[in-house]
């Protein structure tokens, strides 16, 4: 639990006090004794606060015993958010129990921060574990009491549910039960869903995302998710679009086994405009958003479709067929063309694991992002900052379209290797329609597979809160 209160009323397994370097003081709720005590081992120890220098004092105070931990923050001239989520998830991800932190200087308690730290180090995959990870109860010490939920605190667990939904494995999640729990968090929290299935997507020509789905047992389903917030602006829509693939086996062109051990996390981009929904939605945006999940698995059998095969998209544009394991674009331009044509949006914001080309671009560092619009990227880049998210904008010269011509169609699904990142959004460019448009490859940010900094090891749920923020600030 995190809670923000302003009397101690309960007594802690750890209680932090958060100092900038140099500016030490002690607590005037303890006694003369203690305070003499502290200050004589923070010289004999030459504590100072320097960043991540940490403390810890046990000693009696009218009987009980007592256990402070003194955490420095680092010159103050120096003091960042990011360095405070840095400093908070490796202090706190090695307490356990019930914890009480404080602070005299404001910075060091920023409650946003706080409960994005707290709710990132609570959440573990361990549904499947006998033994589960231990949790924290945290508690801030602060003289003005918050009630309620925040939009922090919203934003986080709408995080967690997008981790959550990366982390299952795709036995799990397949493309009916990511439906079925996009169903579910839409009744919770406030959204509408509604679930086509495959004669329907057929009925709609979306040869290229049934190509894709076609050789798995599990059947393709197209999530849309719509929530209005804005009715006075009927026909101003935001399109939201998550690549869902539950797994990319890479079908015929199929990959080595050590590229396909991550390919659970394929629907990455369907699990953060899932979660991205819950959170407009909980915090009533005023903002109409429309998300498209065309959620499938990629997977190999005799109808398998094949390098070479010519598909008719939605659109009415054809593609060649070079890679099967080219095969997010595919989708992604039939859930964007649906995105325009049927439900009318304005506007599109893909997210998507679309390439490996993007994390030899940018490694685990940054999401890479492609847009028509400088101002539009300069939004998300801020809303970005805000939340400690790194993005950064990669280009849609020409010369990548070049790549993506085919001899026999109108486009094919892979230029190759090199900028292969830059030429996959080029393929989704075309589908655009001249619209608004922007790309997130968070194919090296979706999962990490181990701790950094403020990251947690496995799903990041990256982009939700990002996503959140450029939406509700849009004008
Ligand atoms: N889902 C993968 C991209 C990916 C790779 C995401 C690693 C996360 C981690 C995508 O469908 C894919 O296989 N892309 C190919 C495209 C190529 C065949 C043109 C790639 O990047 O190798
Ligand atoms: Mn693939
Ligand atoms: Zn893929």
């Amino acid at each position: 639990m995190f809670r923000v209160i302003n009397k101690i009323e309960k007594s802690y397994d750890e209680n932090v006090t958060l100092f900038f370097e140099d500016k030490i003081s002690t607590c005037e709720y303890l006694s003369e004794e203690s305070r003499k005590l502290i200050n004589k081992v923070i010289e004999k120890e030459k504590f100072t606060g320097k960043f991540k220098e940490t403390i810890k004092f046990t000693f009696l105070e009218n009987g009980y015993l007592v256990t402070l931990t003194y955490v420095g923050a680092g010159k103050k001239e120096e003091f960042t958010e990011d360095r405070l989520r840095e400093l908070l998830f490796s202090t706190l991800s090695k307490m356990t129990g019930n914890i009480l932190l404080s602070s005299e200087e404001p910075d060091l308690c920023n409650t946003r921060i706080l409960t994005e730290i707290f709710y990132n180090i609570n959440y573990s995959f361990d549904v499947y574990k006998e033994k589960k990870n231990a949790k924290i109860n945290l508690d801030i010490f602060k003289e003005q009491k918050t009630e309620g939920m925040g939009e922090e605190e919203i934003l986080a667990i709408s995080t967690n549910i997008t981790r959550a939904l990366i982390d299952e494995p795709a036995n799990i999640i397949n493309p009916e039960s990511l439906a079925e729990t996009a169903e579910a968090l839409g009744r919770e929290f406030g959204f509408a869903t509604e679930i086509l299935e495959e004669d329907k997507i057929k009925e709609l020509g979306m040869e290229a995302f049934l190509a894709v789905g076609r050789a798995s047992i599990n059947k393709p389903k197209l999530i849309v998710m719509r929530y209005f917030g804005d009715k006075t602006q009927r026909d101003k829509k935001y399109g939201l679009i998550g690549k869902g693939l539950t797994f990319d086996s890479g079908g015929l062109c199929i990959k080595p086994a050590d590229g396909m051990l991550g390919m659970k996390e394929d629907m990455g981009g369907a699990a953060t405009v899932i979660g991205t929904m819950c959170s407009l939605a909980k915090l009533g945006v005023k903002k109409n958003v429309i998300a498209i999940v065309a959620a499938c698995e990629n997977s190999i059998s005799s109808n398998a479709y094949r390098p070479g095969d010519i598909l008719t998209t939605m659109s009415g544009k054809t593609v060649e067929v070079i890679n099967t394991d080219a095969e997010g674009r595919l989708t992604l331009a039939d859930a964007i063309t649906y995105a325009i044509r049927i439900e009318k949006v304005s506007e599109i914001l893909d997210v998507a694991t679309l390439t490996g080309a993007m994390m030899v671009a940018l490694g685990f560092a940054a999401t890479g992002v492609y847009s028509n619009s400088d101002e539009k990227y300069l939004a998300l880049e801020s809303a970005g900052k805000y939340w400690g998210e790194k993005y950064w904008r990669m280009p849609l010269f020409d010369e990548y379209g070049e790549l993506m011509k085919s001899d026999v169609a109108d486009l094919k699904n892979s230029g190759g290797r090199w900028g292969g990142a830059n030429s996959a959004a080029k393929f989704l460019e075309e589908f655009t329609e001249g619209l608004p448009w922007m790309h997130l490859d968070i194919a090296g940010t979706a999962f990490s597979d181990k701790d950094k900094k403020w990251i947690k090891k496995g799903a990041t749920g990256v982009a939700v809160k990002t996503i959140y923020t450029y939406i509700k600030n849009m004008i």
